[in-house]
Parts: structure tokens; C-alpha cells; sequence
């Protein structure tokens, strides 16, 4: 069944209260390109013209790309991995001493999301409906969505799973990304050795060199034919009998330390995914390391320093069977600085539980606005298009399983879930103890949470809604990682299928680098499988490609039906309650499926109405928290995009500075192509 639309911000504040009056006249024709001289830059508040040396407006004081420090940016960059840990996915794929995981070193600065912004999805809509803003000449126009931008936000309207994507993975703000992500990186030779970043850093300037060359000489996409005349092959859908188990991708997200790690490994102990032994292992480890609290933790938190600083830092992915779902549970980490981290994991998913500590003080600091991660989460979860969710109120033995406690949480947060958009009913509220195994996967035994008389949260998970998948359109598949293994030269993209499906002899066009693959084998739960289709996350083993071009943030998709690849692009965003105003000439960190990228924002077209996204002010100077606007950036690099009425999964964006998401757009038009 599909999801059901309701996303969009929430627009239920008064316009005119954000509206703080920046004398724009209606008539003033938009500024079509920013006229800088060479050497000088223009304040975007006060026009002064700048010498290029100088860091702030003279004139005013404001910062010059005040958002990106590159210098602040790379030398966290060395102290952050950023690898979907998809060893179970991969590791057998080549052995796991041979198989080389690209590690994209994530660099995201500490600071956290405030964002508080309210979300209805119906009235964003409404303003989508009525952007006028029609593809100029030139600009490239989708395949069945050409009449307009607001008609692909309309059709998009009668599926379900529509909404603002956020996704982060790849570069630095020197764009990175691709590069880093193709450098072989040893598993013994840490990416997170901040000594080796700079001689790494211009291997992968190189790699990209060599992998832009390469872009339209090896393939010739034919560009002409419509995704709406493809027609799949027959072994491409599914038959009914193949699958007893709908595969469902579970986003494990919420504050850190609220018990996420803990929670999955219970459930997968409980399930028999992990071996009386195996937890045995890691209860005496655990307890020789001082951390005993943390033995469930451990299946999920693998690496060392993973386990000695008590954090999850990188997604970690596991598998277990319920009645009624193959569930692939993707645990995040919780930590302000490992949200990117958390975004990659997160956008794979169907649906999501928000786990949250139920202990005093503790729920207070999650919800936080400026510190706690609940609502970051929360809300970048919604803006993915994740509707269904389960609330994990975890630790409910830390204050005494108290109904009042878990009612307190539900009013609270129950009203925050409701602004980001998440319809009551496709919330469930589950209180729970994962160290106690209360309410997990049987009712709870502990009299004091007699109150409860809801599903465990097993059968809550039984009650999501089965997700939609594209089987019929060309294949896409974002690549969110690369394994390499240089002794048999293999290379191997890992992802999610998010249309579409390949089998070994697949002819697969990798891009950006725009050249033709076949497919090997596949890979998905750690076992061969003969066929891939929308939805899987499978590891992808390619023949006839160089490994320097294939990429993390990088795209799979149909010989025929090549994605586009561009840096100039047009966007609809919406800016997050307390985040930092978007000027026009702002830095900001561009995210998109897997890939991330500088953006400054060449313009801003159009300020729009909240409730009837009218066009309501032209070239405004800013958009302010819990605006919505139509902006055109130029990214430093190009990046693989689709417009979002053509593909949702290439179209949804999401801008960060400073580590924190300021806002979440879709693409509404790709301005320029890269050719
Ligand atoms: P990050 O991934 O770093 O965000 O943390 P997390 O959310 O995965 O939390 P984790 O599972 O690492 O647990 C953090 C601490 O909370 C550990 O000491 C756990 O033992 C403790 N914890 C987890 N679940 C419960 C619970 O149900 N009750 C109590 N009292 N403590 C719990
Ligand atoms: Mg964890």
C-alpha cells in the first residue's frame, strides 16, 4: 500500500509574521546573474564591493562565506568515517581482509541542528502547486514531467511517498567527495589518520580529473528516450511466490545515547541473529573494557574506538526476520557529529523507529533546540518521505515504567511529530526497556507496565505498511559505497535499489563517469542472489569499468536512460525553524543522495506564501527561518540530480552549514546541464 501524502512544512504561522520586511520592489525585475568583479566581492546585504582579501564587509561586517571553512572543514573531515558498515552486506563479496572499504571521511563540524521546522506536507504542496515557474529555454525538461515543475509535484501528490530528501555522503567543501570516496583505503591504514588527509585529498583531485575525462566519451546515453516508454523486461518483477518476506528498511534514529544500538542488538539476540555465544563474547569484553552497559551495543558498534567512546559513529546494518517483514535494521548514530552519518543510513529507509531515553533529564536534553537530536532527526527522517514511525520510549525501567512519564512524552513529543508532519496514525508509541526486555518482542512481563496494553514493539514493526517499490522504471541506484579488492581487481557498488533491477549480465552506465559496466554478480544479505530489484540493498560486482569510476555519490542506472549530471540547479526549499537566514552569495554544504557538495546560492527567485504559494515577493535578499523560497545554486562540483517530479530519490536536497541542516528543498529544474 502506498504511503499516504502528507508532507510538507507547516505553514501554519502567519506569513506576514516572517516577514521582516526587506524592501523589495514587487516590479524589480530578478537579478539574472550576480555581476562580481574580478577580485571583489559583493556583501550580499549591503552591495559594497569588497577586496577579495578581506573576509567580512567592510562596510557591514558580514562574514564572506561566513558558512564554509574549508581549513575548519578539512581537518575535521580527517577525524570523522563516514562508512555505511555494510560488511554484511559486503563482506563476502571478497574476503573481508582482501575487500577494501572505501571510507568516505566525513567531515561535519560539531555543532548540531537546531532546526525546530514545522512540516505539512499538504500545505507545502499547496505552495508547490503554485509556484509559477515554468523551465526556461535551455534548461534540461523532464522526460513525462515536461509541462511544468507544479505538475510533478501534483502527480507526485497521488503516490505517497513524496517529500524533501536530505541525504549527505562524499565530499569536503574542496569537493571530496567522489575522489575520496575512490581512493583504495586499507582497513589497516585508518582513513581517520589526519596526517594522511592532504596526500589523499589530491590522489582523489586526480581521480576525478580522470573520472570527469572519461564523462561522455565511453557512453553515448540517448537522452531521447522517455522513462515513461520504458518497458521492463519480465524477470525484472517480481512474482508473487519469490519472496515470502516484504523487505522492509528500518531506520533506527533518536538522541544519542538513547539506546538505539542497544535496543537492535536485543531484538537481534532475541530473534536468534545473534548466538548465545556471540553475546557471551561480547558481555565478557564488554565488561573487561568497563563499558557492561554496552554488551547488546557491541553486535552493532563494531570498531574499536566505536566501542571505546560508548558512541555509534557509522551506520551499522542488520538483518532479522519478522512475521511479516525481511527487516533490514540500519542503526544510526545519535551523536550531533555523526549526523550526516545517520542521513545516509536514514534515506535508505521504509520507515523508522525514533528511539527515545525515557529517563529524567535525558528526554529533556534530546529534545533540546539546540543540543538534542530527536527533533533533528525527527524531522530529517519526515523530509526523506519516512511517514510511518515507531517511537521507542526506551529506558522506561529508569523511571519505574511510570504511565505519567510515557504520557508526558507523548503530549510533548507527540505535538513536535505532528508539525514535521507525521499523521497520528502512522505513529505508534511503544515504552519499552531494551536492557530489561520489557515490551520487545513479547508482552511485557514487569507488573508496573501492566498500564500497557498496545503491541510489543515486534508486532508494532508488523504493522508498518508494506513500502511501494518502482519495479517497472529504469534502473537507478545510488551508490552510497565502493569495495575494492585490488588483488583480484574486483570493485563492487553497494546501495540501495531505488528502481528498477540488474542480474549478472546486466549492462549497468555508472555515472558521473558515464561509462558502461556489466554486472558480475549481486550480492544482498551477505549471500549471491541471482537478481536485484527496487528496494534491495545490494552490493553490485562490476566487469569492464575501472575502479577510480565508480564512486560513492555516485549513480547506477539504465544504459538507456542516463541520469543527469549538473552543478547549476533550481530549488525549492523550505528553511528549518531556527536555522540561519539563506543569503543570496551564501556558502553552504549541498546535499543529494549520497553525494554532498559546495553550493553558494546564485539567487533567489521567489519568497512564496505559506498557505497559497503565491509568489509573493521577487529576488528577495533572504530567506528566512520557516520560509520557503525558490533559490538557484551553483555547486563547486556537478553532481548526479534528477528534477524531483522525475525521480524522487535524485531530486530531494538538503543544505547544512556548520553542521547544522538549514533547509530541505527539491529539485526543480536542472539550469544547466554538464555535458
Ligand atoms: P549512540 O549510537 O551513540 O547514539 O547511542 P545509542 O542510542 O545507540 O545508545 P546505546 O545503545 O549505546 O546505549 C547507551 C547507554 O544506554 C548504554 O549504557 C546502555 O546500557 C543504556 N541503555 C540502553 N537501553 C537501556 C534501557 O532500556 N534501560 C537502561 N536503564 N539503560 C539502557
Ligand atoms: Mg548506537
Amino acid at each position: 500500500m502506498p504511503r499516504k501524502v502528507n508532507y510538507g512544512p507547516d505553514y501554519d504561522d502567519n506569513y506576514d509574521e516572517y516577514d521582516y520586511g526587506y524592501e523589495v520592489d514587487e516590479n524589480e525585475t530578478p537579478p539574472q546573474k550576480e555581476t562580481i568583479k574580478h577580485s571583489v566581492w559583493r556583501c550580499s546585504i549591503c552591495t559594497y564591493d569588497n577586496d577579495e582579501t578581506m573576509s567580512s564587509c567592510d562596510i557591514c561586517g558580514v562574514l564572506h562565506g561566513p558558512l564554509l571553512n574549508n581549513s575548519i572543514y578539512d581537518k575535521k573531515r580527517t577525524a570523522n568515517i563516514f562508512d555505511l558498515k555494510s560488511s554484511r552486506v559486503s563482506s563476502t563479496v571478497v574476503g573481508r581482509d582482501e575487500a577494501v572499504k572505501v571510507s568516505s571521511m566525513r567531515s561535519d563540524s560539531s555543532n548540531q541542528s537546531t532546526e525546530k521546522g514545522k512540516h505539512n506536507r499538504l500545505d507545502e504542496i499547496n505552495i508547490l502547486k503554485n509556484i509559477e515557474v515554468g523551465p526556461p529555454a535551455g534548461s534540461r525538461t523532464s522526460d513525462n514531467c515536461s509541462a511544468s515543475v507544479q505538475e510533478g509535484w501534483l502527480g507526485h501528490v497521488d503516490e505517497s511517498s513524496v517529500a524533501v530528501n536530505l541525504r549527505s555522503r562524499g565530499k569536503s567543501s574542496l569537493s571530496l567527495m567522489p575522489k575520496e570516496r575512490n581512493v583504495m583505503v586499507d582497513d589497516s591504514s585508518s582513513s581517520r589518520n589526519g596526517g594522511e588527509a592532504n596526500s589523499l585529498t589530491s590522489n582523489l583531485e586526480n581521480i576525478s580529473f580522470a573520472a570527469k575525462s572519461r564523462h561522455s566519451n565511453d557512453a553515448k546515453p540517448g537522452r531521447a528516450i522517455s522513462r515513461a516508454q520504458y518497458k521492463p523486461e519480465k524477470w525484472m518483477l517480481p512474482e508473487k511466490a519469490e519472496h515470502s518476506l516484504t523487505q522492509l528498511n528500518l531506520a533506527i534514529v533518536g538522541h544519542v545515547d538513547s539506546g538505539k544500538s542497544t535496543l537492535s542488538g536485543r531484538l537481534l539476540h532475541l530473534l536468534g541473529r545473534i548466538s548465545q555465544k556471540e553475546m557471551h563474547k561480547y558481555e565478557k569484553e564488554a565488561k573487561l573494557q568497563g563499558k557492561g552497559s554496552f554488551a547488546y551495543a557491541w553486535a552493532l558498534d563494531e570498531s574499536a574506538e566505536e566501542r571505546e567512546r560508548g558512541i555509534t559513529m557509522t551506520v551499522a546494518v542488520a538483518y532479522f526476520d519478522s512475521k511479516r517483514y525481511h527487516v533490514v535494521v540500519l542503526d544510526s548514530p545519535g551523536h550531533k557529529d555523526f549526523v550526516p552519518n545517520m542521513i545516509t543510513g536514514a534515506t535508505q529507509a521504509d520507515a523508522s523507529i525514533l528511539v527515545i531515553d525515557a529517563s529524567i533529564g535525558s528526554f529533556e536534553a534530546g529534545m533540546d533546540g539546540t543540543k538534542g537530536q530527536t527533533r533533528e532527526h525527527a524531522q530529517l527522517i519526515r523530509s526523506f518521505g519516512i511517514d510511518q514511525l515507531i517511537v521507542a520510549v526506551n529506558k522506561m525501567d529508569a523511571v519505574d515504567y511510570s504511565k505519567e512519564r510515557f504520557d508526558l512524552i507523548i503530549s510533548q513529543l507527540g505535538a513536535f511529530l505532528r508539525s514535521c508532519g507525521f499523521k497520528d496514525s502512522s505513529v505508534s508509541w511503544i515504552p519499552l526497556s531494551a536492557v530489561e526486555n520489557q515490551n520487545l518482542v513479547s508482552a511485557p512481563s514487569d507488573f508496573r507496565l501492566s498500564w500497557y496494553l498496545g503491541p510489543n514493539l515486534l508486532d508494532a514493526i508488523d504493522s508498518f505498511q508494506p513500502p511501494t517499490r518502482e519495479f517497472s522504471k529504469p534502473l537507478i541506484m545510488p551508490i552510497c559505497d565502493v569495495i575494492k579488492s585490488p588483488s583480484q581487481g574486483q570493485v563492487s557498488a553497494c546501495g540501495k535499489l531505488e528502481a528498477g533491477a540488474v542480474r549478472s549480465g546486466s549492462k549497468v552506465l555508472v555515472m558521473p563517469s558515464a561509462t558502461i559496466a556489466t554486472v558480475r554478480s549481486l550480492e544482498r544479505d551477505s549471500q549471491a542472489c541471482p537478481i536485484g530489484r527496487a528496494g534491495d540493498n545490494i552490493a553490485v560486482s562490476l566487469n569492464g569499468i575501472d575502479g577510480n569510476h565508480v564512486m560513492a555519490g555516485g549513480v547506477l542506472c539504465h544504459p538507456d536512460f542516463p541520469i543527469a549530471f549538473a552543478k547549476h540547479l533550481e530549488l525549492k526549499v523550505l528553511v528549518l525553524d531556527g536555522a540561519t537566514p539563506i543569503l543570496i552569495g551564501s556558502q553552504l554544504e549541498f546535499h543529494i543522495h549520497h553525494a554532498k557538495e559546495a553550493a553558494r546560492v546564485a539567487r533567489i527567485s521567489f519568497l512564496l506564501d505559506s498557505k497559497t504559494g503565491k509568489v509573493v515577493k521577487k529576488a528577495p535578499r533572504c530567506i528566512l527561518a520557516k520560509q520557503s523560497a525558490v533559490v538557484e545554486v551553483i555547486l563547486q562540483e556537478a553532481v548526479c540530480v534528477e528534477e524531483f517530479s522525475k525521480c524522487k530519490v535524485l531530486g530531494r536536497v538538503f543544505l547544512r552549514t556548520l553542521g547544522r541542516t538549514v533547509a530541505v528543498g527539491i529539485v526543480t529544474r536542472i539550469v544547466e546541464e554538464q555535458q
